[in-house]
C-alpha cells in the first residue's frame, strides 16, 4: 500500500520546512543558507514516496493548512488544489534586461511555454524592463519573432500567443536611476495591476496586491544598481499580502571574493528566501529525475557506494566553440563557466548522502554536506586544453591561456565514496554534443564467468542529460543461439521511444524553474552556502592555473577528441599519475 502523508505527517514535514502557519507568505521554506552545513545533519531516513518537487508543492504553498484541515483530500488532490489556488494569486513577471539574448532566447519563450501549458497564474503580465527606448508594440514584435509552437497541439497556438502578447508590456528605464524604477514601480500599480483586476483576465483574480517576480536577464556590471532599485523602488505591497521574488543566473561572480562583494548586495537587499539562484542544469528533466532514479530504486539505492562503484564520470561536451560570446568567455574560461556550477551540480546530486526528506531544506543541506567532503581542487588535478582557433576568435587576446577544455578528477572524503575518482569533463569545440554521466561498477569478484576480452568491460549506468535524455544498464549475457557467446548489452530507457506522447512536450529547463519561483517550491534553486563552497572548491586550482606566467593549455584541433578521454584520466589517477 502506498503511503500517503496522514495530516499529521504532513503537519511534521510543514514544520520541517519552516512553512509559516498563517499561510500567507510562502518564502520561508529554507533554512538560512549561511547555516552551518555540518550541523544537525539528519540523513538516514528515506524521506515519504513522491517526488520532492510535488512534495515540496503540498508544503510550500499557501493552502497546505487548508489541506491539514482537510484530511479528506488525497496528496495528489491537495497538490493540484495547491497549485490551482496559486494560481488566483495575481503575478507580474518583470524580465529585467528584455532585449538582451537571454530574455529572447530563453525567458520570454519559456514564460509563453508556460501560459501554452496553464502553468501560469490567470491574472498576469510580463513586463520588460531595459534600456532601449522600445514601445510594448516593438517589444511585442520582438517577442513574437523568438516564440515557438514546442507543443504538439500545434493549431491552438496562434490564438494562445496574440493572448499571449496582448500580456506583455514595455518599460524603458535606467539600471542605476531610482527615479526610473519608481515611476516604472507607479506605472505598475496604477495601470498594470488595474489591468490585471479587470475583466479582461477573466475576472478569475483574486483581488489582492500582485506579487512581483523579477527575472533578471542581464551583465554582472548592472547587478547591484539593478537589486536596489527593485529593493528601493519597486517592490511588491508587501503590507497587502504580496511578495517579491528575485531570479539570478551566473555568473555568480569570479571567485570568494567577488561573489563575496555580491552576496552583500543580494543580503543588503532582500532575505535569502526571496533570491531564487537559477542552474538551469538542475531543471533539465533528466537532472530533476536524477534523486528519484538514484533512490527511488532498490537496486541502484543498494549499491551507490564506494563498495560497488569503481569511478563516476559527469562529461559535458560541445561541438562549437566560444563563437560570438567569446569576449564574455575569455574573462571566465570553462572552468567557471561549465564545471564550477552545472558540473558541481551534477555531481552533487549524484554524489550526495540520501537526504531527510525531498524537501528545499533537506535536499540542499545533503548538497552542502557533500560539498563540504570534497576536497579542494588544485591545478595539479586539471587537465586544461584549448582548441587550435580559439586565438583568432573576435575578442580573444593573442596570447589567451582561458581554458575552452578542463578535466580534473575530485576526490570525496566520506564513508560513501573515499578513493573513488570522479571525474568532471567539459570541453568546447569537441567532436560531438552530448552531456552524460557514467557511473563505472567494480569487476564481479569471481571473473571464472567472464571471457578474457570482456574482462576490462564493467557494469555502467549512463545518463545521457542531453540530447538525447536516456539512461542505459550495461550488463554480461549469453546469446540465444547454440553458439552462445557472452557479450555486453543494455537495457535501456530512451525518453523518446519510451513516453512517446511526454517526451514530445519535454519542458525546457527554465519553464520548470521560473513556474517553481511563482509557486514557490525551491527544491530545484541554488543556496548562497552552496555557491559559497562551490568557489572555495575551485578557488585553489584557478589562481595557480592563472597565476602569472599562466599554465599553457594542450591546443587540440577544433571538432576531435580534446586533450584527453575520461577513461584515460581514471586510468591516470588510478596509477598515481596525475600531475605528470
Ligand atoms: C551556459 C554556458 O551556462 O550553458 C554556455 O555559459 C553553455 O557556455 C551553456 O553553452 C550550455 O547550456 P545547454 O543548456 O545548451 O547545454
Amino acid at each position: 500500500m502506498s503511503s500517503l502523508p496522514t495530516p499529521s505527517r504532513l503537519l511534521s514535514l510543514r514544520e520541517r520546512s519552516r512553512l509559516p502557519s498563517n499561510g500567507d507568505d510562502v518564502d520561508n521554506l529554507e533554512p538560512s543558507g549561511s547555516a552551518s552545513p555540518r550541523r544537525s545533519l539528519s540523513n538516514s531516513s528515506r524521506g515519504p514516496e513522491r517526488t520532492p518537487r510535488s512534495l515540496a508543492r503540498v508544503a510550500s504553498a499557501s493552502s497546505a493548512l487548508s489541506l491539514v484541515s482537510n484530511p479528506n483530500l488525497s496528496l495528489l488532490d491537495s497538490e493540484l488544489q495547491v497549485v490551482e489556488d496559486c494560481k488566483e494569486f495575481p503575478v507580474i513577471i518583470v524580465v529585467v534586461g528584455a532585449s538582451g539574448d537571454l530574455a529572447h532566447k530563453k525567458t520570454l519563450p519559456a514564460l509563453f511555454s508556460l501560459y501554452y501549458h496553464n502553468m501560469l497564474p490567470y491574472c498576469f503580465a510580463v513586463v520588460g524592463y531595459a534600456r532601449s527606448k522600445l514601445s510594448t508594440e516593438a517589444f511585442r514584435d520582438v517577442v513574437v519573432s523568438n516564440l515557438v509552437c514546442r507543443t504538439v497541439d500545434r493549431d491552438h497556438c496562434e490564438p494562445k500567443m496574440n493572448s499571449f502578447l496582448e500580456r506583455c508590456f514595455y518599460f524603458s528605464g535606467q539600471y542605476d536611476s531610482l527615479q526610473d524604477w519608481q515611476t516604472f514601480d507607479r506605472w505598475l500599480s496604477e495601470d498594470i495591476e488595474v489591468r490585471l483586476r479587470s475583466s479582461t483576465y477573466e475576472g478569475r483574480c483574486s483581488q489582492r496586491a500582485s506579487g512581483r517576480l523579477f527575472y533578471l536577464a542581464i551583465p554582472p556590471s548592472v547587478f547591484a544598481d539593478t537589486l536596489r532599485g527593485i529593493r528601493h523602488g519597486a517592490m511588491a505591497r508587501e503590507q497587502l499580502g504580496a511578495w517579491t521574488r528575485v531570479i539570478v543566473e551566473k555568473p555568480f561572480g569570479r571567485d570568494t571574493e567577488s561573489y563575496m562583494a555580491l552576496r552583500d548586495v543580494v543580503a543588503e537587499c532582500f532575505p535569502e528566501e526571496a533570491i531564487y539562484r537559477i542552474d538551469h542544469y538542475v531543471g533539465k528533466p533528466l537532472v530533476a529525475n536524477l534523486t528519484t532514479l538514484r533512490l527511488g530504486n532498490f537496486v541502484f539505492d543498494a549499491l551507490w557506494n564506494r563498495h560497488c562503484i569503481e569511478s563516476v564520470q559527469v562529461v559535458f561536451k560541445e561541438d562549437f566553440g566560444a563563437e560570438g560570446r567569446a569576449g564574455y568567455f575569455d574573462a571566465y574560461g570553462i572552468i567557471r563557466d561549465i564545471l564550477q556550477n552545472h558540473l558541481l551540480q551534477v555531481m552533487s546530486i549524484i554524489a550526495m548522502d540520501p537526504p531527510a526528506s525531498p524537501l528545499a531544506g533537506d535536499i540542499n543541506e545533503a548538497k552542502l554536506r557533500l560539498l563540504y567532503d570534497m576536497k579542494p581542487l588544485h591545478a595539479k588535478d586539471f587537465i586544461v586544453g584549448q582548441y587550435d582557433r580559439y586565438r583568432s576568435e573576435r575578442g580573444v587576446p593573442k596570447d589567451s591561456c582561458t581554458p575552452t577544455f578542463a578535466a580534473c578528477v575530485v576526490q570525496i572524503d566520506n564513508e560513501r565514496w573515499r578513493g573513488v575518482p570522479f571525474v568532471m569533463l567539459a570541453g568546447k569545440a569537441l567532436d560531438e554534443r552530448k552531456v552524460y554521466v557514467k557511473v563505472a561498477f567494480r569487476e564481479t569478484s569471481n571473473q571464472s564467468f567472464v571471457p578474457e576480452e570482456l574482462r576490462n568491460k564493467r557494469n555502467t549506468f549512463y545518463i545521457e542529460i542531453q540530447p538525447r535524455p536516456a539512461v542505459e544498464l550495461s550488463f554480461i549475457t549469453k546469446t540465444p543461439d547454440l553458439e552462445g557467446r557472452v557479450v555486453q548489452t543494455k537495457l535501456d530507457l530512451v525518453y523518446n521511444e519510451s513516453f512517446v506522447v511526454e517526451a514530445q512536450d519535454m519542458p525546457d529547463a527554465y519553464e520548470r524553474l521560473i513556474s517553481d519561483s511563482i509557486v514557490g517550491d525551491r527544491t530545484l534553486f541554488i543556496s548562497d552556502a552552496q555557491i559559497s563552497r562551490a568557489w572555495e572548491l575551485f578557488d585553489p586550482a584557478l589562481k595557480e592555473l592563472e597565476r602569472d606566467p599562466p599554465t599553457q593549455p594542450v591546443i587540440y584541433p577544433y571538432g576531435s577528441k580534446g586533450p584527453i578521454l575520461p577513461e584515460t584520466l581514471i586510468k591516470k589517477y588510478m596509477a598515481g599519475k596525475m600531475g605528470d
